[in-house]
């Protein structure tokens, strides 16, 4: 009886090595910026409590309400696979003290899960760089914020393809009286809703303004604004923030719409949107949540953060074929043998090439086959020099020959122990 093949769950995708350098490059120019902007790095579970995100992304969300990959595990406890990384960024960080009368500036990377309909740039496992800054109440921190993320557009070849929103969504105070208008307007159009719409008109009415429903939308064109409810207070910082990012040269475009799908935000929120990718345009979103840390039950702190989406800057980076071509290649040297029982000298001279050429790719033949067949492995593996060990006799010293694989076919021959110097010297190292 055949056995049917384990396939991936769907949304949740398998890395191959053919994609990998996009992950690497981008990773490596991350690492760089955040280290350059003076972030620390933070890890955390990706199993937390389901009430941490409940009580900071919100009872009333698509992410808490439809997303959750939630769960009762052994011991009977409700735990969700994290859904984002700011929750447990603040849980942890509060539960070793890192926040109250401090100021941290720390980044974290990793999978988030999230049981949404799979599509281009839209997985059931994601994986996220988020940025997360505590304990700076003034608008400079927001653009150091943005400027973090500008910096990596620019390091990764993307400044052109991608563009900055902003709005100002008002105080913890000036949305809850946004809401209770709501409330009113809604109720009062309450029988042009859907059910969904309904539901969240009296738990989150700020949430209806998400809803995807056309005739929701249009009874939403005469709803109240929230930008008339949002506090002087709050527009001073907002207008500092964006003096800020002008005196940065930091472009920006000014969306009203933007509200965000999480309910712990206040004030200036920000999204980073492009064309390259289809229906799944943002590729980076944050920004302020003064109120978390207390909601959570520490002591209060300011916050603000982000988080980039690192699937759709992979896509990106392959569309536009932003990854260099240092990135792709994992094998500059494929050492090979033209006679048998030469591996052991084989081996050694590889570790020898190695240490010769730090930061090169040096492969060591194996499992025998002929010298024809080896040499074709070299060339599938990308090497650009195959390095060709062959016995010349009884008592002879070893014959080595350095070919060249890729461009020429020019040959160099020595000896044993003058090879890896030539080898780093052909490669440039
Ligand atoms: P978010 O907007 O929900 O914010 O997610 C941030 C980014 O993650 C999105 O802009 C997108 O690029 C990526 N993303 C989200 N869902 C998916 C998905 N299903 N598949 C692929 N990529 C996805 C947050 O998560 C907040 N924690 C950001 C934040 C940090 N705010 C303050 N600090």
């Amino acid at each position: 009886m055949s056995k049917t093949r384990i396939q991936a769950i769907r949304g949740m995708n398998d890395v191959l090595p053919e994609e990998s350098p996009a992950w690497h490059f981008l990773e490596a120019q991350f690492h760089a910026v955040v280290k350059r902007f003076g972030y620390r790095e933070i890890r955390f579970p990706v199993l937390e409590q389901t009430q941490l995100f409940k009580r900071s992304i919100g009872e009333v969300t698509d992410i808490v309400e439809k997303e959750m990959y939630s769960f009762d595990d052994r011991n009977g406890d409700n735990l969700s696979l994290r859904p984002e990384g700011t929750a447990g960024c603040v849980r942890a960080a509060d539960q070793h003290g890192l926040l109250y009368n401090q100021q941290q500036r720390l980044w974290y990377q990793g999978p988030m899960f999230r049981h949404e309909r799979p599509q281009k740039g839209r997985y059931r496992q994601f994986h996220q760089f988020g940025v997360e800054a505590f304990g700076m109440p003034g608008p400079d921190i927001d653009a150091e914020l943005i400027q973090i993320s500008a910096t990596l557009w620019q390091a990764l070849g993307l400044a052109e393809s991608v563009s900055l929103e902003l709005n100002n969504i008002g105080s913890a105070g000036d949305r809850n009286a946004y809401g209770q208008a709501l409330t009113a307007f809604l109720e009062a159009h309450a029988s042009e809703l859907d059910d969904d719409a309904r539901r969240r008109m009296h738990s989150n009415p700020m949430r209806v303004l998400d809803s995807k429903n056309e005739a929701v939308q249009s009874v939403l064109a005469d709803a109240p604004a929230l930008a008339d409810f949002v506090s002087q207070e709050s527009c001073e910082h907002f207008e500092a923030l964006l003096q800020l990012l002008q005196s940065l040269g930091i472009e920006y475009s000014i969306n009203p719409k933007l509200v965000r799908g999480l309910d712990y935000y206040n004030n200036c929120v920000f999204e980073w949107t492009t064309d390259q990718l289809g229906a799944q345009s943002a590729v980076c979103g944050g920004g302020r949540y003064d109120g978390l840390v207390a909601q959570l039950g520490g002591r209060p702190t300011v916050a603000a953060g982000f988080a980039m989406g690192v699937e759709r800057l992979v896509l990106m980076l392959e569309t536009l074929e932003r990854v260099p071509e240092s990135y792709r290649r994992p094998v500059d040297v494929y050492v090979l043998t033209a006679s048998e029982g030469l591996s052991s000298q084989a081996l050694r001279l590889a570790e020898a090439i190695r240490a010769q050429c730090p930061g090169r790719g040096i492969v060591c033949h194996c499992g025998g086959g002929k010298y024809s067949s080896q040499v074709k492995r070299a060339f599938a593996a990308g090497a650009s020099l195959a390095v060709v060990l062959e016995a010349a006799g009884d008592n002879a010293p070893l014959s080595v020959k350095i070919r060249q694989l890729a461009g020429s076919d020019d040959v160099w021959t020595g000896e044993l122990s003058t090879i890896p110097a030539e080898v780093a010297r052909l490669l440039g190292a």
